[in-house]
């Protein structure tokens, strides 16, 4: 295994993401000062939860577990509302702390309960899953869902630090594991090539959570993901007047996958739904001439290379483009895309023709 590396995001404050086998180790330096814990997580990482018990307990400071439900039903009104209820009950000061342990659901919610606390208190994740570990805990996205779309509440609030222990990663169902490599694909498709070198030559050490390549993979992911979100931590590229594409790379896949989530009321996966929205924008982008046929088949080759969906339903159009309408990269009614002009090289795609929107759609129904 490799020696445990630490990687440095700048956003409105520096933070450190260690990522390694026993990196849990590094919890306690981050803690200085807190008299309180809350430990937000599910229950199928209760192990975790008992771990970080002992090393917050080194401390001297109390530790308030708080379990949410399992998978996105995590991040509801009525769960956050619980959460706040144990902080006040706790009377949870400034220098206290809430610490997230689980996958994107659990540490998106405790951010953005640390977010909203007394305006703001230290929040530190501890991701267990792969793609908690390469995207969501990292970047200070934090938020939850309504009934009016995924995500669409919430706030950008940097932790104080993120720890990857790729120890959690031994646990990991199989199906968790590979949605996760959707993000690292999307990594390579637009940011890192090498990554799908690695990705077509070997796929299955890629995918063995206890062999080097997968942790350098990590390593190599959560690199570009800090790399991105210091140059532009709010997204702010995207809505002003700009030449280069910011943190909205990161977004690849997303607006149709995000619509998928939607209109599957939150049953697939995340990597599922944006490993067929990566395949929907690679199409998308061919239609409008801007990338090869060759480029595409990668995209279907590497996603289902690792098991995942390259396709949809038909017969949904009217709900997806509903849904693809409220994403966060939409302005007014104008939809926006990332799409690619080759591999690595994300450019934005505003206001695509009605029409290349269908047909890129009916290439990618089964
Ligand atoms: N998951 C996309 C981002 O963090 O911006």
């Amino acid at each position: 295994m490799l020696e445990s590396v630490c990687v440095r995001v700048q956003a409105e404050h520096d933070y450190e993401v260690h990522i390694g086998s026993g990196s849990i180790g590094h919890l306690t330096s981050m803690l200085t000062g807190a008299s309180q814990v809350a430990i937000v997580y599910q229950k199928p990482v209760l192990q975790w939860v008992e771990s970080i018990t002992a090393h917050v307990a080194e401390l001297g400071a109390n530790v308030l577990p708080i379990e949410v439900p399992d998978g996105e039903a995590a991040k509801s009104v009525s769960v956050l509302e619980g959460c706040w209820k144990r902080l006040g009950e706790f009377g949870f000061t400034r220098s206290d702390a809430v610490i997230g342990v689980g996958g994107g659901a659990v540490t998106d919610l405790a951010g953005f309960v640390a977010a909203t606390w007394l305006r703001g208190i230290r929040n530190i994740n501890v991701p267990t899953t792969l793609l908690g570990m390469v995207d969501a805990a990292v970047g200070g996205k934090t938020g939850i869902n309504t009934s009016a779309g995924k995500n669409l509440v919430g706030s950008f609030y940097s932790p104080a630090g993120v720890i990857c222990d790729l120890d959690t990663l031994a646990t990991l169902p199989r199906p968790d594991l590979l949605a996760g490599m959707a993000e690292v694909a999307k990594v390579g498709l637009t940011s890192d090539p090498t990554i799908l070198t690695d990705l077509q030559r070997d796929v299955d050490s890629c995918c063995d959570p206890s062999g080097d390549l997968m942790a350098d993979l990590i390593r190599r992911a959560v690199g570009v993901k800090a790399d991105v979100v210091s140059r532009d931590f709010k997204e702010a590229a995207s809505s002003a007047k700009r030449s280069t594409l910011g943190r909205e790379v990161l977004n690849y896949g997303h607006t149709f996958g995000h619509a998928i989530e939607l209109v599957e009321d939150y049953r697939w996966r995340h990597g599922a739904a944006i490993s067929v929205g990566m395949v929907y924008v690679a199409e998308l982008a061919r239609l409008a001439g801007l990338l090869g046929a060759a480029e595409v088949a990668t995209h279907r080759k590497i996603l289902g290379s690792l098991g995942l969906p390259t396709s949809y339903v038909p017969g949904r159009w009217e709900q997806l483009l509903g849904a693809m309408q409220i994403d966060k990269k939409a302005r007014g009614a104008t939809l926006r895309f990332v799409v690619l002009t080759g591999i690595g090289e994300p450019v934005e795609l505003t206001g695509p023709d009605p029409q290349l929107l269908l047909a890129a759609y009916d290439a990618v129904t089964a």
